[in-house]
């Protein structure tokens, strides 16, 4: 059997919905935090499962008969290694098998901030004994309005890359990947996948995209961190948004997201969605709200 975690996000959803399009007859169940969040899969047929990451007594309970687990890391960032360590700790205990986990592009020790959780959720996995495959996801490509700000509107595109590129995937494409290797994880043991989508782009490149889906002229102007983070605080978002916001800019600027990688488009047997493609769409829905 089959346990998706993380199952009323939209990654987990995805997943449960490519793995049942799939194949009709997998037996899939659900982990969800709450009988209400977990309403809309109930309504689609899902066996749900109540837990909570932080409650290991509860993860027990959850992970009964469960063979393969896909393991979505928390949206809760506070104390995430001791949620994730509570996860891989009730796996061990009730023999789950088989742990795909959605870690973060080039985990390493290196690897800054909230995103050095995954690098040590990688090294309880492996040490578990459980069977894996990690799933080291780019960033997703819905981060594209905010690299692209007002710039629709203005003409002008500011960032801070430092020359760098940037390699986004589509959400989507990850979670059929994933649903594709909870299907015959047997094929997946104990492999690490860099998953990013087929070509990474520079932020000229981004705006010249732009240009050409919009039919109006985008430069772009590549900014200092500085001067990033004022021109963020003075649109008056508040103090967390910004800093966020900066810290993506800064990896981006150090190059740690310019990286391209096979996996994803041999796990999915096609071309992963591109940035070109995603700029069109966006460009189409902005252009008609
Ligand atoms: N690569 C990227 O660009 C990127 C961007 C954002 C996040 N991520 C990571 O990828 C994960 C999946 O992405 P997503 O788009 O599906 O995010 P999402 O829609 O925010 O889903 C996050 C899921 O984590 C669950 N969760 C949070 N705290 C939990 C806890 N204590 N115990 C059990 N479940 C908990 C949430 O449950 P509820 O539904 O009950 O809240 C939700 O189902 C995120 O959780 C985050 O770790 C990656």
């Amino acid at each position: 059997m089959i346990l998706v975690t993380g199952a009323n996000g939209k990654l987990g959803s995805a997943t449960i919905e490519f793995i049942r399009q799939k194949n009709v007859q997998a037996n899939v169940t659900a982990l969800v935090r709450g009988a209400v969040k977990g309403e809309t899969l109930q309504q689609k047929d899902v066996e749900l499962r109540i837990s909570d990451y932080m409650d290991y007594s509860s993860l027990l309970q959850a992970f009964e008969g469960i063979e393969v687990m896909v393991f979505i890391s928390s949206g809760t960032v506070v104390n995430r290694v001791h949620q994730h360590k509570n996860v891989v700790g009730a796996a061990k205990e009730k023999g789950i098998k088989h742990i795909i986990y959605t870690s973060f592009l080039k985990a390493s020790d290196n690897t800054p901030g909230i995103f050095l959780d995954h690098t040590e959720t990688e090294k309880e996995i492996m040490a578990s004994g459980i069977a894996y495959t990690l799933f080291r996801n780019t960033y997703y490509d819905d981060l594209l309005p905010m690299l692209v700000g007002d710039a629709l509107k203005t003409g002008h595109m500011y960032y801070h890359a430092n020359n760098a590129k940037i390699n986004l995937a589509s959400r989507r494409d990850i979670a059929e990947a994933l649903a594709n290797v909870a299907l015959h994880a047997e094929l997946h043991q104990n492999k690490i996948y860099e998953i990013t989508s087929a070509n990474a782009y520079s932020f000229p490149q981004i705006a010249q995209m732009l240009s050409e889906a919009s039919g109006k002229q985008i430069s772009y102007t590549d900014i200092s961190y500085e001067q990033l983070k004022e021109g963020l605080k003075s649109t008056g978002l508040p103090e967390g948004v910004v800093g966020m916001i900066a810290s993506v800019s800064k990896m981006i600027s150090q190059g740690m997201i310019d990286y391209t990688d096979p996996a994803l488009e041999n796990l999915l047997g096609r071309k992963p969605v591109d940035l070109k493609d995603t700029i069109a769409a966006y460009v189409k829905s902005n252009v008609n709200n």
